[in-house]
């Protein structure tokens, strides 16, 4: 679907009707509306995100992606990643994980690390693309038993990591921005 033009802008309680509707489409144990509003009033370590229409016009979904975070430390946690089925494959998936890198690198962070499922290829070439490297397997991790690879990306303070990603965030931020993106062509 061509897409409008888009923000990424903190997650409030009001979208969670729609954050909710995200997380059945994409994920097999999809966290419930407890979950979410734990995390939001309760979890001062922890930062979520949603990618939203820049302007209201009808017809398009509230919530287009969302995404979460959480600090330890030097450490940043990615918690979820997600794309309207609809929308997945233009960009987006990219754009709101640099955006919470960006976020991470500018609480501190020098390492982010992150769960998959083995069998998730588009998210774990997303990662790989990204840099990410696998640092160890969680067996029977998921609550189908399915492993977890755990992934890493060190060095968000070096420059000679983080420049291209920086310059990407910014190219995808002015796309996203202007809307009418089909794969990466705006
Ligand atoms: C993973 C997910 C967030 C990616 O979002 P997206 O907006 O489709 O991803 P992008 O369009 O930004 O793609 C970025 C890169 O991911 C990879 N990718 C995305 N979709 C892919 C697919 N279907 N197959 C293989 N690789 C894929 C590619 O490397 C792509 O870069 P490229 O287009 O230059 O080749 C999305 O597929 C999703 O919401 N999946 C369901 C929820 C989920 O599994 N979350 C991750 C949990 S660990």
């Amino acid at each position: 679907m061509p897409l409008p033009p888009l923000l990424i802008r903190p997650m409030t309680a009001d979208d969670l009707d729609g954050v909710l509707l995200l997380e059945e489409t994409s994920f097999s144990d999809p966290w419930n509306r407890a979950l979410y509003e734990h995390e939001l009033n309760d979890n001062r370590l922890s930062r979520y995100r949603v990618v939203v229409p820049s302007s209201t016009a009808s017809g398009l979904p509230d919530v287009i992606a969302q995404g979460g975070w959480m600090l330890f430390g030097e450490e940043a946690h990615i918690l979820t990643i997600a794309v309207r089925p609809e929308f997945r494959g233009q960009g987006i998936g990219r754009w709101l994980l640099l955006h919470l890198l960006a976020e991470a690198r500018g609480e501190g962070c020098d390492s982010v690390v992150l769960e998959v499922r083995p069998s998730n290829e588009a998210a774990l070439r997303l990662y790989e693309t990204l840099g990410f490297v696998m640092i160890s397997r969680r067996k029977r991790y998921y609550p189908d038993k399915e492993d977890a690879l755990v992934l890493m990306l060190e060095g968000l303070d070096d420059a000679r990591l983080w420049g291209p990603l920086a310059g990407e965030l910014e190219g995808l931020t002015g796309q996203m921005a202007d809307g009418e993106i089909v794969n990466g062509e705006s």
